[in-house]
């Protein structure tokens, strides 16, 4: 959601501030401001992008501040709702990524008790309930004003005259960056990582004061140790390496994500975790997650259901935190790249709460999914910046691939075949890539329209939805995943020669009557695209045009044909002139409800 950065040490603050928040900004960027201080507290922001800000900004003195870019929640993007936001005599400073639930009877109380408001945001209160409570200690009094609070919250505060930042988080993530005679606070890695490679994750509750050269970490009025993690990732790993964007550069990356991912299993007979559900211990399975994990979550319950025979029910995890549910038997599994989504991590408590055993397949080491649930398995993606999620979605399948074949029930021959042909992924994954020249062609086509629609059936269907939510979330063109069968239930009706549509033709027993629905979409007068293996000639004599992937078992096709319609979408955003690491009113974390 939002991303938030404080730094204190021995050099300027306001260069140290505008560089972290540029690593940050795919977690929100509809405005952004910084705050630093020296004899008082300055504060600069704007509903604008980090650069603009940084052109436009003064040298502000000091060698202490935070910085925030802003996800709107509560009040419009405007240079009076950006953070830092203040109290009434401007002394203390606050950055907020999160909810405050009780916002509005808080503001009203403190109004009654001579406090001015000047912005929309929940975050407001927050100073000045800090300055309400202050007699002296700053931390005391971030500890009193939220024990006030409800929501969900990661704050660093800032307090003139004080030669400290104070952090503290409850349901939305934070980090300290341990740096030589500097200190950092950030709600990511990449944040920091041009820094340093020492951190400390806070966890809920926790209060942390941090000087220039020392982090005291408080629970409850009592001080705690957390452990410091070093983190692998390289400043390069996190950074465009000449590519226009970050997403381009992320689809690139795929086939060492998959040898990466996979890497850390050495066979089948040693599974990655040791899991109850898997084990035939349990009775059925919940695959929970959001966005494209969503979609991943649905490709594993073909490729479990298919590979272990038990029942599997893939879930939005927003979803299913509102389902009556009945819980007996079943083991989950949530996806979440970033670890911190509030409706998965959610869903997580939830099901804890029922002692359902949860494992956790996530990107971020230290992330709150891998804390809270039982057991984690890491995929090996690397950062991801762009808000599109492409790599980890991929390196998210070769999780659940590995997992099921682990403890997979098919014949032996079978088992080998499967697992020469994951290994052979990376390499098929490349040719795709390499087949870039003809996406690039459909991809101008594609870009004069205003709705197409994807259609998938079985394993592929989510593949239609990932397609879909991919160019739609890019290139701004509204784009439908469907189940190809359903199309005459409905859609038919808005079908013609201005709606393309884009059928993912597997090698399965799918294959006949996807035959059939694009015959239908013909009769229709839709211009029809296919996605399909090489030689299968019969689709070339269907469709209008194919944009060919290599042959791989139809277990894996979810892969190759995901990354083609990744690069279908990225060229597409790309011929429109879209901002593509950062489409309008999203965010890359979605740390809230
Ligand atoms: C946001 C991102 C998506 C992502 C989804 C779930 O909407 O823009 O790319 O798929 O959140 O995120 P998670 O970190 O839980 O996988």
């Amino acid at each position: 959601m939002c991303g938030i950065i404080g730094y204190i040490g021995d050099k300027q603050a306001q260069p140290i501030l505008l560089s972290s928040l540029s690593r940050l900004e795919y977690r929100g960027y509809d405005s952004c401001g910084i705050a630093v201080s020296s004899s008082g507290i300055e504060v600069y922001k704007d509903a604008v992008r980090v650069a603009e800000l940084a052109k436009a900004l003064l040298q502000l003195d000091g060698t202490v501040g935070i910085g925030h870019t802003r996800w709107a929640t509560h009040g419009e993007p405007s240079q009076v709702n950006a953070h830092p936001h203040l109290d009434c005599n401007g002394n203390i400073a606050v950055v907020h990524n999160g909810i405050i639930n009780n916002f509005q009877r808080l503001k009203r109380q403190l109004i009654g008790e001579g406090h001015n408001f000047v912005s929309e945001t929940d975050t407001e209160v927050i100073p000045h309930l800090i300055e309400k409570h202050y007699d002296g200690n700053l931390e005391k009094a971030v500890e009193a004003a939220l024990r006030d609070v409800e929501g969900s919250y990661a704050i660093i505060v800032l307090m003139a005259g004080e030669p400290k930042l104070v952090a503290a988080r409850k349901d939305s993530p934070l980090i300290i960056g341990i740096g030589d005679r500097e200190n950092f606070v950030a709600s990511d890695v990449p944040a920091i990582l041009d820094y340093t490679d020492r951190v400390i994750y806070l966890e809920d509750g926790d209060i942390g004061v941090v000087t220039p050269d020392s982090i005291k970490i408080r629970r409850h009025g009592k001080e705690v140790q957390r452990e410091e993690h070093k983190i692998s990732w390289s400043v390069e790993d996190a950074q465009k390496g000449g590519y226009e964007h970050f997403m381009l550069k992320e689809i690139r990356e795929q086939p060492k994500v998959i040898r990466d991912t996979l890497g850390g299993w050495v066979s089948v007979a040693e599974p990655a975790v040791d899991l109850a559900v898997m084990r035939g211990g349990l009775e059925s399975m919940l695959i929970l997650a959001c966005g494209s994990s969503y979609h991943a979550a649905s490709i594993g319950k073909y490729i479990v259901e298919e590979l272990l025979s038990i029942p599997v029910r893939a879930e939005p995890a927003s979803e299913f935190n509102y389902f009556t549910w009945t819980l007996a038997k079943t083991g989950a599994i949530a996806i979440t790249q970033s670890g911190e989504t509030a409706d998965t991590l959610k869903a997580i408590r939830r099901l804890k709460g029922v002692g359902c055993p949860v494992l956790a397949i996530t990107n971020v080491v230290g992330s709150t999914a891998s804390r809270i649930a039982d057991q984690t398995i890491y995929t090996r993606a690397g950062p991801e910046i762009s808000v599109a999620a492409t790599k980890s979605f991929t390196a998210q399948l070769m999780v659940l691939y590995w997992l099921a074949l682990s403890y997979s029930k098919v014949d032996i021959r079978r088992l080998a075949d499967l697992i020469m042909g994951l290994r052979q992924l990376p390499g098929k994954v490349q040719q795709v890539l390499d087949n870039e020249d003809i996406i690039l062609e459909y991809a101008n086509y594609l870009s004069r329209y205003k709705d197409v629609f994807f259609i998938g059936r079985g394993i592929n269907f989510p593949v239609a939805l990932e397609g879909a939510l991919k160019l739609k979330e890019i290139s701004y063109i509204h784009a439908e995943g469907y189940a190809a069968g359903e199309l005459k239930h409905g859609p038919f009706a808005l079908l013609g020669s201005d709606t393309p549509v884009i059928a993912i033709v597997a090698q399965d027993n799918t294959r006949e009557p996807m035959l059939t629905n694009i015959r239908e979409v013909k009769a229709r007068g839709s211009p029809l695209i296919a996605v399909a293996e090489e030689g299968d000639e019969a689709i070339k004599e269907l469709a209008d045009s194919v944009i060919t992937v290599p042959r791989v078992d139809a277990l894996f096709s979810p892969v190759v044909n995901t990354v083609a319609l990744q690069l279908l979408a990225y060229y597409t955003a790309k011929y429109r002139g879209c901002p593509i690491d950062f489409p309008r009113n999203l965010a890359k974390s979605v740390t809230v409800e």
